[in-house]
């Protein structure tokens, strides 16, 4: 296999020091395999993490800018101070909530890779452009806004496929509709650098779950998730990691 799985967990505006704890104890159960596993708690937890776990930690978003009077914003150095290896960009709900258009989300992607951080690009489409048959044209757009002008940033990605329609809905993409939708991804990657798209890992999110996620991991094109919801059950994310590593692909 040319690409090792990576699990990643957006505990979004959850979570607790018992739950790192927790979290931090069902993980350590694991066998030890390739698996790398990612876990985004809020920032403030990044510390706690740090002191009792050795899974790999990550931010759920960080500023553009580098330093500077921007109130409540985190960049990627205070992260990193924080214990974090990667970052989350571009989340739909970061999208949305926070009007983060995609030259912003551009501009803190290359920050993040500047600053030694891997970002996890989010990219998704909605029901209303699936519907509309413009799933292909929206991830283009997402993807071009921050490779074509710098493919080179590629080879430090992680790309995340999240439709948004799937985030949070309990309704995941089908293991078809999603490998069809990686392997275009994949396809498109490789205009900007052949060699990066084959190595890119491409992570499936949107309402996964210990139930559905064996049939996602045997799609040739989906490396791992990224996991909301069910990150939040540290026995259900040790399961969704166990399933990754037991559907290794032919
Ligand atoms: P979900 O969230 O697994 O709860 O759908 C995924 C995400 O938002 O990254």
């Amino acid at each position: 296999m040319q690409r090792t799985p990576l699990i990643a967990a957006n505990w979004k505006m959850h979570g607790s020091t018992a739950l790192v704890q927790q979290m931090s104890a069902a993980l350590s159960e694991l066998p030890p395999t390739n698996l790398t596993i990612v876990v985004c708690p809020p920032a403030t937890l990044l510390p706690r993490f740090s002191q009792v776990s050795s899974f790999a930690l990550g931010g759920q978003t960080l500023s553009h800018e580098v330093s500077g009077a921007y109130t409540g914003e985190l960049s990627a150095e205070l992260l990193q101070e924080a214990g974090a290896h990667y970052v989350i960009v571009g989340h739909s709900e970061r999208r949305t909530l926070n009007n983060e258009d995609d030259a912003l989300v551009a501009a803190k992607l290359e920050r993040a890779v500047a600053a030694g951080l891997i970002p996890i690009l989010c990219i998704g489409e909605t029901l209303a452009q699936r519907q509309q048959e413009k799933t292909e044209q929206v991830l283009a757009q997402q993807l071009d806004a921050v490779y074509a002008s710098q493919p080179e940033l590629l080879a430090k990605s992680v790309i995340a496929y999240e439709p948004v329609w799937a985030i949070g809905t309990g309704e995941s993409a089908t293991p078809e509709q999603a490998q069809a939708t990686h392997a275009f991804i994949r396809q498109h990657l490789a205009q900007y650098d052949t060699q990066s798209a084959v190595r890119a890992k491409i992570l499936y999110g949107g309402s996964v779950n210990a139930g559905n996620c064996a049939a996602l991991f045997q799609q040739a094109d989906i490396d791992g998730a990224l996991v909301g919801g069910a990150s939040l059950k540290p026995a259900e994310f040790a399961q969704i990691c166990l399933a990754v590593t037991q559907g290794a692909k032919e």
